[in-house]
């Protein structure tokens, strides 16, 4: 699959960072449409990089709001893996900063959590080396003046899907 050059979207402050992964979320899980269970499109893998304070929990952060968790979000920075779930749908949100690559926790079911129909979001994915494949997108936080510079890579149909839709102009 041919895959497009990564796109990038200019977040001059924290409410443009918030406005763009809650545009994603709709795609990644359509709660609208949703109303009990989640359909089957539901899921998939952004890997979140940048370095310290560029944004990557305040993303994950508006993008678990926008799919409707609605308790205190929490950064996984110490814990490694914060849980949730809306109806059956099960979401991730991981931050491998302090990850040391131990068995002990490929064994609690790492790999189990890395499922196509859930939603996995995962902070300092490069940590992780080679335990991961690319995820469906890539968010590249970089500092730019008093805000930051996003961009999007593509690495799966799934991925360029939403890519092309949030390219696309709204309603
Ligand atoms: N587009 C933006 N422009 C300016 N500031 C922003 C922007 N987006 C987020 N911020 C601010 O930058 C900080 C980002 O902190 P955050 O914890 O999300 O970073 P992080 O990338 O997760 O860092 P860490 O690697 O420590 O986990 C917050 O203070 C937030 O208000
Ligand atoms: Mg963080």
């Amino acid at each position: 699959m041919p895959l497009p050059a990564p796109h990038s979207f200019h977040l001059p402050d924290e409410a443009a960072t918030e406005a763009l992964a809650q545009r994603l979320a709709p795609l990644v899980y359509d709660r609208l449409l949703a109303t009990e269970a989640p359909g089957p499109q539901a899921g998939g893998r952004i890997h979140l990089r940048g370095d310290l304070g560029a944004g990557k929990t305040s993303f994950a952060r508006a993008l678990l709001r926008a799919c409707g968790i609605s308790g205190r979000i929490k950064s996984p920075s110490y814990a490694l893996l914060e849980s949730y779930k809306v109806f059956n749908l099960y979401l991730y949100h991981l931050d491998f900063y302090r990850f040391s690559e131990s068995r002990e926790w490929l064994d609690a079911g790492f790999r189990e959590i890395l499922r196509d129909d859930a939603v996995v979001l995962i902070e300092w994915p490069e940590r992780a080396g080679n335990l991961l494949s690319p995820p469906d997108l890539e968010i590249s936080l970089d500092y730019l003046d008093d805000g930051r510079r996003a961009d999007l890579s593509a690495h799966t149909e799934r991925g360029l899907k939403w890519l092309n839709a949030l390219l696309s102009p709204g309603p």
